[in-house]
């Protein structure tokens, strides 16, 4: 459980703020004190979460909408995405209705809350667990042009270079990520059968196989970003490939076996580098390619999967390299 979700209940469980007949949770994470509110909904884009919510029987929309007394926001790591939640959280609040916000110190809590007392006049806090609370009512005293501005940032991009739309708060929304670009550059042209493209983000991998391989069977996008995925639609449509878009946490396996497989692998969580969550990506990827197939990777080079690739029965090779990021082949081989 987050600090910032700890933090943010505070106030309710300390009976500081009444908790309403009904609420809107974005950025929705389960506490077991939520299953005693009357009515809460949460959104969700990140599947892992949204599955753990579900778990407690909490109502998961996939769409925030309507008019909420009280909406929870525990906002994304972006500054442009923070903003635009604020906009939508006012949005979504009915005349009177609160905003409480719960953001960790080193997450910019004070910035953000200051960014928002800047819109909406008089707001309160508490801080607690390295993390600020803060809390706006909607009235007429917020400030018209911020919230349009904050809007902005949460409309979709087209980026006029590349012509791929992305969305603040998604993996490498401001354009190519140049990791995926080296691969993309290394892969070869002689793809058969199924593909997945693991952590597909916006497509940007997806695209490049089709590219280089528009005879390939299938094209199969996992990303547990839905947010990415949508965009990784848009940005697919029209393909004559045949696709499939499955939200979903790599990390818990595949549900599909394949001949080729593509990927960044992720190797963070929240400000942390963790490798774990790379090791399990390949694992996942290895469980899933069949026998003979392969799999085409990128990492930064000192991120150590050489030796998972190699416990996981894996051949692998290393087919290019920059000062940053390192290309790996790896390959199922055929038992003899
Ligand atoms: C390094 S980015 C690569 C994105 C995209 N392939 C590209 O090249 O632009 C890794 C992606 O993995 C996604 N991701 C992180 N953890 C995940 C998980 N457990 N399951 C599925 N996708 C995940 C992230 O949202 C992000 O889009």
């Amino acid at each position: 459980m987050s600090p910032a979700l700890e933090t943010l209940l505070l106030p309710f469980e300390r009976g500081e703020f009444a908790i309403p007949s009904k609420a809107l949770f974005l950025g929705a994470e389960a506490h077991p004190a939520l299953k005693t509110w009357p009515d809460i909904t949460g959104w969700q884009p990140w599947k892992p979460m949204a599955e753990a919510w579900k778990k407690e029987g909490l109502s998961l929309c996939a769409e925030p909408e309507g008019l909420w007394p009280l909406v929870l926001l525990l906002p994304g790591k972006s500054r442009e995405e923070t903003l635009a939640s604020f906009s939508s959280a006012y949005d979504l609040l009915s005349p009177g209705g609160s905003l409480v916000v719960a953001m960790a110190n080193t997450a910019g809590a004070a910035r953000f809350e200051k960014e928002l007392a800047e819109a909406a006049g008089n707001i309160g806090s508490i801080q607690k667990n390295k993390c600020r609370c803060f809390r706006a009512v909607k009235d007429a005293g917020w400030d018209a042009d911020t919230l349009e501005a904050w809007r902005g940032f949460s409309a979709l991009r087209h980026d006029e270079v590349t012509g791929f739309q992305t969305q603040a708060g998604i993996f490498s929304a401001d354009g190519i990520d140049p990791g995926s670009a080296l691969l993309a550059e290394q892969l070869p042209k002689n793809l058969r059968g199924s593909v997945a493209d693991l952590g597909a983000g916006w497509g940007y991998l997806s695209k490049a196989v089709i590219e280089k391989n528009p005879n390939i069977k299938a094209l199969h996008l996992y990303e547990a970003d839905s947010r990415a995925l949508d965009c990784a639609r848009s940005n697919l449509a029209g393909e004559s490939v045949p696709l499939e878009f499955h939200w979903h946490d790599v990390a818990a396996g595949l549900p599909g076996k394949y001949e080729n497989i593509v990927m960044n692998p992720p190797f963070h969580s929240g400000q942390n580098t963790d490798v774990s969550l790379g090791r399990a990506f390949l694992r996942s990827a290895a469980d899933a390619l069949r026998t003979g197939g392969r799999l085409f990777l990128v990492a930064n080079r000192q991120l150590p999967y050489e030796p998972e690739l190699e416990r996981l029965g894996l051949v692998w090779r290393k087919v290019a390299e920059d000062s940053v990021y390192k290309v790996i082949f790896a390959e199922r081989r055929m038992l003899r």
